[in-house]
């Protein structure tokens, strides 16, 4: 079973510490979230999961970690600055802002893509999604970037110390194809990785982590010879992100693919699969119950070649006349000098987190008909590996003997001591945030050096001795 609904997680979430509303205390602010003790945990146990699978286990990817704030420079010449828009439109109404292609059309559907919503619009076709008028104004591009200035400016509005917070991580990539291919003498095809936060003034953000602002993306470049069979590429990638996604635990049902039609392409996509997720399983038309959970985009040269000093429009001008460097490729091989072709598989840390919480949520009745919470997180993602309860909280020799377990696990993997509740409510706990054991000392242990480990799935429990317990949870958390 997974979760019947987003908001069963961001009630579970906000309850157990993984994600707080932010900034909650002065009444918070739109769509911002908090990651607290366990959330963290979560999103450093996706990404080092990530990491490890793409730049460890491999050999043909490097990873980086480049700026937020890049030159301007960047944003123009990557084209977000005159393309990264949403279509804007105001409710005349309500006063909201909505974007033009979430509209709803009288049925209820939201517009489809490509869709004239101009004449919609003035034909009345379409209402607004939160009071229901067809009042509204025409869409005008948006730009989703975040402004800022650097330094000490006279005026906020001073173009020359105008920058950007970056809207993905994948132009810190680019702009550093060479410095990376250099320094680690690497020959195409070669992959860079990089995890990052992203901005995006989003028109309407929502639905919990699903989509906020600020938010942490997984990105990687795959550079590789303009002559491979790209499309192709795109689909073995595909493959592997599925795979990847159901080692973390999410069932194959719940992910679905997307050909992105040609009129949804970004800017400098040749072609586009996005990995959708059942994020509202709750939603009776099956159509409308996924969201991206990440794409894989065939970005062509597109990016090294407009970042490049070198390359020439129709009637001989340089396009890129700011550009210090070619971002061209000599292949020693062929003899041949080129601009790499990409393929970028671009995922969500936040997306990727709630689609593992969704789908490890679920419940069990215990011996008494109640019903318990169970997070069925693979061990490797769960918080917490194992909780060391004492059974007597009034015993200091049960508390030391369990205290002193946790101090010895702690070196191997993450362990806490808990002894604020009755034990059933302590497993409660635990199994309701995901942690694989608990770990029972007793009057017995004080005799016999032994203590209860208790598996969260199956609730069956078994006597290990201590001197062997470290090993005997380690091995278990690779099943
Ligand atoms: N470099 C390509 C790129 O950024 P994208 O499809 O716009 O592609 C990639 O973003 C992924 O980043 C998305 O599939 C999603 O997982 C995540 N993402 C994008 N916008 C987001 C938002 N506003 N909130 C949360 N995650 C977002």
């Amino acid at each position: 079973m997974a979760a019947p609904n987003i908001d069963t997680i961001v009630s579970l979430a906000k309850r157990r510490g993984f994600v707080f509303p932010s900034s909650d205390i002065y009444g918070g602010l739109g769509s911002s979230w908090d990651y607290g003790p366990l959330g963290v945990e979560l999103c450093n146990n996706v990404k080092q999961s990530w990491w490890r699978w793409l730049v460890y286990e491999r050999d043909d990817i490097e990873g980086i970690d480049s700026s937020i704030i890049l030159n301007r420079m960047v944003w123009k010449y990557s084209g977000h600055e005159d393309t990264f828009h949403d279509p804007l439109v105001d409710c005349r109404e309500c006063k909201s802002r909505l974007r033009a292609d979430k509209l709803q059309v009288s049925s209820g559907e939201t517009v489809t893509a490509g869709a004239d919503v101009a004449a919609m619009i003035r034909q009345k076709q379409v209402k607004c999604p939160n009071c229901g008028s067809t009042d509204l104004t025409d869409p005008r591009p948006f730009n989703m970037m975040f402004r800022t200035t650097l330094g000490a400016v006279a005026d906020e509005d001073d173009p020359t110390a105008l920058a950007y917070l970056r809207p993905e991580t994948a132009q810190g990539i680019f702009i550093n194809f060479v410095n990376v291919q250099t320094a680690m003498r690497r020959k195409i095809p070669f992959g860079i990785a990089q995890i990052g936060k992203s901005f995006r003034n989003e028109i309407t953000p929502g639905n919990f982590i699903l989509r906020t602002r600020e938010f942490e993306q997984m990105e990687m470049e795959y550079f590789v010879h303009p002559d491979v069979e790209h499309l192709q590429l795109v689909d073995e990638w595909v493959e592997q992100y599925v795979e990847w996604f159901t080692t973390l635990g999410l069932e194959r049902v719940n992910l679905r693919l997307r050909e992105v039609p040609p009129e949804e392409l970004a800017h400098y996509s040749k072609r586009t699969v996005d990995i959708m997720y059942r994020y509202f399983p709750e939603r009776a038309e099956e159509e409308r119950q996924w969201e991206e959970l990440m794409g894989i985009a065939y970005r062509t040269d597109f990016d090294l070649r407009s970042h490049s000093n070198k390359p020439v429009d129709d009637e001989g001008k340089r396009i890129n006349p700011d550009s210090t460097e070619d971002l061209s490729y000599f292949d020693e091989a062929t003899k041949q000098r080129f601009y790499p072709h990409v393929i970028e598989p671009a995922a969500g840390v936040n997306r990727t987190v709630l689609a593992v919480l969704m789908d490890a949520y679920s419940e069990k009745k215990n011996d008494k008909g109640e019903t318990r919470v169970i997070l069925k997180l693979r061990p490797r993602l769960a918080p917490i590996k194992a909780a060391i309860l004492p059974l007597a909280k009034n015993k200091p020799e049960i508390v030391g003997m369990a205290k002193a377990i946790k101090r010895s696990l702690q070196p191997v993997l993450r362990a806490v001591y808990d002894d604020t509740g009755g034990i059933g409510k302590l497993y409660a706990r635990q199994d309701e945030i995901g942690t694989p054991f608990c770990v029972t000392v007793d009057h017995q242990s004080l005799e016999d050096e032994a203590v209860t480990v208790r598996d969260r799935d199956t609730w069956e429990q078994e006597r290990v001795k201590v001197a062997d317990l470290a090993e005997h949870l380690q091995m278990r958390l690779k099943e």
